[in-house]
């Protein structure tokens, strides 16, 4: 995102297309919605999703690789033991996936689906235009007869958008859907119920509650990435909106708040300071220590995520964890087991 999709060289590959959901002066209206309504409150607060322009997305890809960093790890170890079975039970010919990124432990499901020979086509789906297009042509590079079709768009909006046919699998991995707050979480997996058929899937990612000082380390790195990647969303709005934020003087925080069952991630203002968001014409008096949260990532439990996928209409079919149980990937479908 932060760049106009349609000025992408989108080079044409034969089995590439794309829809883009976010156009340029969409993005461009919700940003600004968005930094009114969250610096014009108080605690303030940042929506997560402007973490990512391209340069959040590679801070994003190193932080998959810290020691610290168990869920990218542990996700990937389900996915090798498992993707062939959830291959078999899904049977599906449409790989969907919502916050794709760089898709990298999407190839371990795109392998099964293609070795199973069902799969023909591949929906990669993303916030941000230009990760998402060099994922797109790669994934169609690599895998020889599938259709790639890469769609920009937000899924707290656009679920309903989702291309529809065949036997679809949903996949909603890396524990993404963690940081939505638990009113939004419940409406976006209203939307994904809303987009199941009776031939389609639900293949979910999150990380599970463990013990605090490992939660807390995997987001308060020893290099510091965590740190860059918290603070980027401040070079965003320096870009975007014109604002002049100055990095140096805002601190990452991150910390687990266990009544709630989510870490989150602060910037707190090391000095009393005024930030002025020139397109916005806003000014805002941030106090010496004020914390603005810019992200939550809520832990779960097996039990919540069941209730939470029955709440919104859908039904476990199956969970698998990595040997050390930190973290799961449920497979859904529609209906309660009242028969819904
Ligand atoms: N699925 C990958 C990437 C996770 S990082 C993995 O498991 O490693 C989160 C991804 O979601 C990023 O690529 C980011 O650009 C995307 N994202 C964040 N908020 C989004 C939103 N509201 N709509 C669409 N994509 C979003
Ligand atoms: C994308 N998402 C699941 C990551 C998480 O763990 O909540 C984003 C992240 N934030 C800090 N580190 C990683």
């Amino acid at each position: 995102m932060h760049v106009d999709p349609q000025a992408l060289d989108w080079r044409p590959h034969p089995r590439v297309s794309w829809d883009v959901l976010l156009g340029p002066r969409d993005l461009r209206r919700a940003l600004e919605l968005d930094v009114r309504h969250g610096l014009g409150r108080r605690p303030r607060e940042l929506p997560p999703k402007y973490f990512y322009d391209a340069h959040g997305s590679r801070l994003f890809e190193q932080i998959t690789r810290l020691p610290e960093y168990y869920p990218t790890r542990r996700e990937r170890e389900i996915l090798e033991a498992r993707a062939v079975e959830i291959a078999r039970r899904s049977d599906a010919d449409t790989l969907v996936e919502l916050g794709s990124g760089t898709s990298d432990k999407t190839r371990l499901l795109l392998r099964a689906l293609s070795a199973a020979g069902t799969l023909r086509r591949f929906v990669p789906f993303d916030v941000d235009a230009v990760t998402l297009r060099g994922s797109a042509l790669r994934i169609a590079s690599e895998f020889h007869s599938l259709s790639v079709h890469a769609v920009v768009g937000d899924f707290e909006r656009h679920v309903p958008l989702l291309p529809r046919g065949g036997r679809r699998l949903i996949a909603f991995l890396g524990g993404t859907i963690g940081n939505l707050s638990p009113r939004p979480r419940a409406r976006f997996l209203e939307d994904i119920a809303g987009q199941l058929g009776p031939a389609d899937a639900f293949l979910l990612g999150t990380d599970l509650v463990k013990d605090i000082p490992r939660l807390e380390a995997a987001y308060n790195d020893a290099q510091g990435v965590t740190a860059e990647f918290n603070k980027n969303v401040l070079s965003v709005l320096n870009t975007e909106l014109n604002a002049d934020f100055d990095l140096d003087q805002f601190e990452h925080v991150a910390r687990y708040d266990p009544r709630q069952g989510w870490i989150e991630m602060l910037l707190r203002s090391t000095v009393r300071q005024t930030i002025v968001v020139r397109d916005l014409d806003l000014r805002v008096e941030f106090g010496e220590g004020e914390l603005m949260r810019t992200e939550i990532s809520a832990k779960f439990t097996p039990s919540q995520i069941d209730r939470e996928l029955e709440a919104a209409g859908m039904r476990t079919e199956a969970r698998w964890t990595d040997r050390a149980g930190d973290f799961a990937l449920t497979l859904a479908v529609c209906g309660t087991e009242h028969g819904g």
